[in-house]
């Protein structure tokens, strides 16, 4: 049998740096048990546009189609702002979001022990903090039309976006999140603005009808999101499992990184249906962006973009004790005191560089292994 295929695009900014020492990760697995990937590497984002004008090419899309996991480092970068709005390096990422179908996006904010005092918030508050977002993302205000910028007929203009959701994209994404809740708290919490929206009124529905019919066992509760925001900083451990729509899901996780002491320790997995071989449509990428403010200076965390990895080995490849290997990895060297930069705050303290992080955590894989 031939090994699993993983399309690898770094993209932009610190992207192909974190990038960079997840492939140390997989070089080490390769070299050191059976788990051997066949890897390829391809432009996307504002990389993409500067080789072929567009920020995903149709023979990347292919090939991002037919591979087994798709991992993304980052997109976007001021230099490309002054595109137009259709070939921006975001679009890219959207793109294969949309034509993979990958609608159950699950962004886990788990905090560190290490980390604890990192955090913007008390130490108690997210001391053993494991919280599972899980976020509609081909579908909401993203993706809903009419969108555009028009001329309002009176001499001044117009934006547009439409907030759509229908029974089905509010089902699916809703199973995701029971089904994930089921193995791990058995908790879920529905969050829209059902008060003032209809698509807000018909998510917070189908969310409960798909409890009462498929999932009674799973405990539900439904929250307005800006209520879920504050609650999510007042006492993030009440939450197992949220679920939530494209938008509030993109707000929500970059709060709950917070969290967790850092934006680029937060890793995600988009996942869709069943490809023919049994496994998910599925793309990794960690939810921090390409970071230009430290791009090019060896100062990025790459460890958002490797815990990116272990869910592949997870979700993707039913390695489950591989993707534990590479957790525990994580917890072991910020245990052991390597902090990147963003982790800065303890007198004393130098920072250690991208692939000096990185070189740790396969120091510490190997450690693990042989224990
Ligand atoms: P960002 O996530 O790139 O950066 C926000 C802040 O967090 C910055 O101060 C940055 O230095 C820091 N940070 C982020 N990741 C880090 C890491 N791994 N290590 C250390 N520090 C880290 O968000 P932004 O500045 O709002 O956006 C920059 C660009 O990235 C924009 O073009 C945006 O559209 C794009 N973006 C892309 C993605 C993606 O590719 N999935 C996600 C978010 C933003
Ligand atoms: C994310 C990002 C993206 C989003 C952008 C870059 C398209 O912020 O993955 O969280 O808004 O979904
Ligand atoms: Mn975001």
């Amino acid at each position: 049998m031939s090994n699993p295929s993983i399309l690898i695009l770094p993209g932009d900014g610190i992207g192909p740096e974190v990038m960079a020492e997840v492939r140390k990760v997989i070089d080490w697995f390769g070299a050191n048990t059976d788990a051997k990937f066949d890897v390829s590497e391809d432009l996307v984002g504002g990389a993409a546009y500067d080789a072929h004008g567009t920020p995903l090419h149709d023979d990347t899309m292919a090939k991002a189609q037919s591979v087994d996991a798709v991992l993304l480092g980052a997109v976007g970068g001021p230099k490309y702002d002054v595109l137009d709005f259709s070939v921006k390096p975001e679009r890219g990422l959207l793109r294969l979001r949309k034509e993979m179908d990958l609608y159950a996006n699950l962004r886990p904010a788990q905090c560190f022990d290490a980390l604890a005092d990192f955090s913007s918030l008390k130490r108690d508050v997210v001391a053993g903090l494991d919280i599972m977002i899980v976020r509609e993302l081909t579908s909401g205000i993203y993706f809903g039309e009419p969108r555009g910028i028009m001329d309002d007929n009176e001499g001044g203009r117009v934006g547009i976006n439409t907030q759509r959701y229908t029974t089905d994209e509010i089902r699916r994404v809703a199973r995701s999140a029971f089904e994930l809740a089921r193995r791990r708290g058995n908790k879920v919490c529905s969050m829209e603005k059902a008060n003032v929206m209809e698509s807000g009124i018909l998510w917070r529905e189908e969310v409960q009808w798909v409890h009462d019919n498929e999932y009674p066992d799973v405990e539900l509760s439904h929250m307005y999101a800006d209520a879920g925001a504050m609650q999510l900083c007042r006492w993030p451990k009440q939450f197992d499992v949220i679920v939530t729509d494209n938008l509030f899901g993109d707000l929500l996780s970059d709060a709950a990184a917070m969290l967790t002491g850092s934006l680029g320790m937060l890793p995600s997995a988009s996942l869709g249906q069943p490809m023919e071989n049994g496994r998910p449509k599925a793309l990794y990428e960690p939810v921090h962006g390409s970071a230009p403010d430290i791009a090019g200076q060896g100062k990025a965390n790459p460890i958002a973009c490797i815990l990116s990895f272990a869910m592949a080995l997870r979700y993707s490849f039913d390695m489950g004790d591989k993707a534990d290997l590479v957790e525990r990895a994580v917890e072991k060297v910020l245990a052991d005191g390597l902090r990147t930069a963003d982790l800065l705050g303890e007198e004393g303290v130098a920072p250690v560089s991208t692939s000096e992080m990185g070189d740790a955590v396969i120091a510490a894989i190997a450690t693990l292994s042989d224990a």
